[in-house]
């Protein structure tokens, strides 16, 4: 585990540029940017920002974190995008000015414990550490490994960039420094049967493709970026051979169909959406 996590160090350079080349935000004009970027100074609240920081940064977070911004690629860390229970997200900018986001996961007692059950069984994780930061550490190296499955694959996630003990840095997904809102938020969209229809494909290659089961997937945990959905928050997802796979695909299923129905779309009958997802005639 800890070879590959240095492997992918070693590549940092890289990754970063490649990830930096292709971006997302790299359409996007100039002159939007420097008009928000005026208003987002009201936006970050800095009091607010300081405890959050405070509050997440151990030292040895502290001490990556400044790695990578005095040798490493980033310029400066921005304020915080969320704050979440297990990890919070914060906006950087590398030395092009280009965004970054960067989730960092709190080394906590309690939340090692329930990620144990998403680690064990699946096949791709033999060894499963008994100590707390290396088991965040596990957890987060999965969220990226899960991302570059997810992306090779050819869907819509935010693309991963460079991952060290419990510190992710992945494609910031958003206009300029406002980041992108997430579908829940969204009132009334104009083309929510397109975003339905997009999110089944993104279920059925997720599985197919990329081997893999979400596993939270919700209006919670998707963006809604240029009027299309980008999926995050890939962290618990499971491999398709996980003995709960088929508990965790129910579970997605039933979730994105409820909010769409909710919302108004004619919706499949879930159950023949499932079968055809696992790929059996029912
Ligand atoms: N790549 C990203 N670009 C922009 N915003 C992001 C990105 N990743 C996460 N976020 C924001 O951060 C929030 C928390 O991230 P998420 O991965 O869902 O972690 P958690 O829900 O476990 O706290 C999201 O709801 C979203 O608003
Ligand atoms: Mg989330």
């Amino acid at each position: 585990m800890v070879k590959e996590i240095n492997d992918v160090d070693e590549d940092l350079d890289e990754d970063f540029e490649s990830a930096i080349d292709d971006n997302m935000n790299s359409s996007i004009d100039e002159l939007e940017k420097k008009s928000i970027d005026s208003k987002r100074i009201k936006k970050i609240d800095q009091s607010k920002k300081r405890a959050v920081i405070e509050s997440v940064f151990d030292e040895r977070t502290v001490f990556l974190l400044n790695k990578l911004l005095v040798n490493g690629p980033l310029e400066r860390v921005e304020g915080v995008i969320s704050a979440g229970k297990e990890a919070n997200v914060y906006l950087a900018y590398d030395h092009n000015g280009n965004e970054v986001a960067i989730k960092i996961y709190k080394i906590d007692s309690n939340t090692s414990k329930w990620m144990r059950n998403y680690i064990i069984g699946d096949p791709r994780f033999k060894k499963i550490p008994h100590n707390v930061s290396k088991i965040i550490f596990l957890w987060a190296s999965k969220e990226f490994k899960n991302l570059q499955r997810a992306y090779k694959a050819g869907l819509r996630v935010p693309k991963p960039i460079y991952i060290k003990n419990n510190l992710l840095l992945m494609e910031y997904i958003g206009f300029g420094p406002i980041p992108a809102p997430l579908l829940k938020d969204i009132k009334d969209p104009v083309n929510l049967e397109e975003i339905y229809n997009e999110i089944l494909q993104f279920i059925k290659i997720l599985y197919q493709r990329a081997k893999l089961v979400h596993g939270d997937l919700s209006e919670f945990n998707i963006l809604y970026h240029n009027q299309r959905p980008v999926v995050i928050d890939i962290s618990q997802a499971v491999s398709t051979q996980h003995p709960k796979a088929e508990i965790y695909l129910t579970r997605d299923i039933k979730n994105i169909f409820h909010y769409f129905e909710k919302q108004g779309v004619s919706i499949l009958d879930p159950k023949t959406f499932y079968y055809d997802v696992i790929e059996l005639d029912k």
